[in-house]
């Protein structure tokens, strides 16, 4: 066994340009301005992030790592999947929990990562193909808001859906409930869908996570500036910006900015736009919703699941949810 790995690219080949072009049109010229995270996440971005998972401010990664380690092998018992698609895989790191134990479990046959970011995803399918030779890993390049591409029941099922990380927290409310309902429309009983995502908890200790330090999470905020920069021709300075991370009550969710220090244009020349930016006009560039077990539940039953376990940390910062298509 030599490790192989394929990576079906199935983004548009005008992704960079069609859709990046209509977010930043639409985001850039509504009242709050916005951005999508889902743009952060170019060769920088996702080394940035990686480095954020490893901060000591950043609790999420660590405490899902736990509930992973507690609870694979029953996760494993309990799916008995042939197929692990991972949504939104990123380096797939935690993820390795997870494989080990369906591997041990003997129903493992195939790992799909699938996602956005081309430089992740090459390098996680490569070290994971490495890592575990026996399995098929095939990755997908791939927006999962647009196409969920997963492979059919009778060559794949029973298939785990992972969603880790608390990516989902980054789609609104609206976003998720279309989201989540794509996805059991893809899936089948037998079937099973695995979803990380972060608690509400004391608001200062979440703020810290999202404003760290050492301006590691500053510099990530920031990278969306330079995305722009290079794939829209835009002049952003990104020293122009103040990161700030801010708790919203309201919406439960913290909520990163970028704030103009002085009065800034920006010309984006791709796109014919200028954007004019008063001193202290921000861009919201992500949300990050934080969760309840009552939330989640209803959401999940909105869109036809059924929370069927609960796992958290012991300090409950983290929850992991194993949800199933309602019968
Ligand atoms: N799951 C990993 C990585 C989280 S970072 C973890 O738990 O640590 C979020 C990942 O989701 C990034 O790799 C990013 O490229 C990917 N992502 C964000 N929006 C996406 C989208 N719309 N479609 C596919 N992948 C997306
Ligand atoms: C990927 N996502 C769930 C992270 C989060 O916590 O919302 C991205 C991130 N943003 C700032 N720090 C990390």
């Amino acid at each position: 066994m030599t490790g192989r790995y394929t990576v079906d690219d199935r983004l548009p080949a005008d992704h960079y340009h069609r859709a990046l072009r209509e977010d930043v049109e639409a985001g850039l010229t509504a009242t709050p301005r916005t951005l999508s995270p889902k743009w952060f996440y170019d060769a920088r971005g996702s080394v940035l992030f990686d480095r954020i998972t490893r901060l000591p401010e950043y609790y999420l990664t660590r405490a899902e790592r736990m509930v992973l380690r507690a609870h694979a092998a029953e996760i494993a018992e309990l799916t008995g999947a042939r197929t692990l698609v991972e949504l939104g895989s990123g380096s797939s790191d935690k993820t390795r929990l997870l494989l080990d134990a369906l591997t041990a479990a003997g129903t493992l046959e195939r790992y799909v990562p699938l996602d956005v970011s081309r430089a992740a995803l090459g390098e996680a399918a490569e070290s994971i193909a490495r890592a575990y030779p026996a399995l098929a890993v095939t990755g997908v390049l791939a927006d999962f808001e647009q196409d969920l591409a997963i492979p059919s029941p009778a060559e794949a099922g029973p298939r785990l859906m992972a969603f880790l990380g608390s990516t989902v927290g980054n789609l609104d409310t609206e976003q998720r409930a279309a989201f989540l309902s794509r996805l059991r429309g893809a899936l089948t009983g037998g079937d099973a869908v695995l979803l990380g995502v972060d608690l509400v908890k004391d608001p200062a200790r979440m703020v810290r996570a999202y404003d760290d330090q050492q301006g590691v999470t500053a510099d990530f905020d920031k990278n969306l500036l330079t995305v722009l920069n290079r794939e829209l021709g835009a002049d952003f300075e990104p020293g122009a910006f103040d990161h700030r991370a801010v708790w919203n009550p309201e919406e439960e969710r913290m909520e990163m900015r970028l704030r103009a220090r002085v009065p800034v244009s920006v010309a984006l020349k791709a796109m014919d736009l200028t954007v004019d930016f008063a001193r202290g006009e921000e861009i919201r560039t992500e949300i990050s919703v934080k969760f309840r077990h009552e939330r989640l539940a209803d959401e999940l039953s909105a869109a036809g699941f059924t929370l069927d376990h609960w796992w958290t940390d012991p300090q409950e910062r983290f929850g992991v949810a194993l949800a199933l298509p309602t019968a």
